[in-house]
């Protein structure tokens, strides 16, 4: 048990399957894109761990570039939209690998997916490492998946509680 802040969380996957899981997942990308020359787009914070160790796995030559996303309200009717942050590279053209660490509703996901499409990218697929497929609230095409885990909140290998739990080295979930 570990404890973040005021909340007491359980071990859920172990570092090890973990480890296991993003090398299968490397080699699966290196395998789908061999001869290409993709861009990776590395959503911060979350993602910075698993891409760190996914992208050692990809044995093609690439680009890695990282974002943030910042919510701003638009319009009343549009409600909440999702700027892109610190994309220096050009996406016109390119096959865009979005590496994210969890999707939820894949709200979140989506609208990345179609901004990026929308300036011009040639493809963009998405690679998360966990993905809550009970949560979903748009339909969505995750083309790389770590594993599908339940409806709960769970928090360590780059995903925060509060801003804090980023840096444990395996996932934990919301202990009951
Ligand atoms: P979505 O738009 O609902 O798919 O939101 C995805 C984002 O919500 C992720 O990038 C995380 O930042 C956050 N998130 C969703 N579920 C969890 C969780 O269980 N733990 C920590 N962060 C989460």
């Amino acid at each position: 048990m570990v404890t973040v802040k005021d909340k007491v969380f359980a071990p859920f996957i172990e570092k090890t399957t973990l480890e296991q899981r993003i090398v299968e997942m490397g080699g699966e990308i290196s395998r789908d894109y061999k001869g290409r020359n993709p861009l990776f787009v590395v959503v911060l914070n979350g993602a910075f761990m698993f891409a760190s160790d996914l992208l050692k796995g990809v044995d093609v030559l690439c680009e890695i570039s990282f974002i943030r996303l910042a919510s701003y309200e638009q319009t009343q009717s549009t409600g909440k939209v999702k700027q892109i942050l610190g994309l220096a590279e050009t996406v016109q053209g390119r096959e865009v690998i979005v590496i994210e660490d969890i999707v939820d509703t894949g709200l979140t996901m989506s609208e990345l997916v179609s901004q990026l499409k929308a300036k011009g990218a040639a493809s963009v697929e998405v690679v998360t490492l966990l993905h809550k497929p009970e949560a979903l609230k748009t339909a969505i095409d995750l083309k790389y998946v770590g594993f599908e885990i339940e409806n709960r909140f769970v928090v360590g290998y780059g995903l925060d509680y509060d801003g804090l739990g980023r840096n444990l080295d395996a996932i934990y979930v919301l202990a009951d």
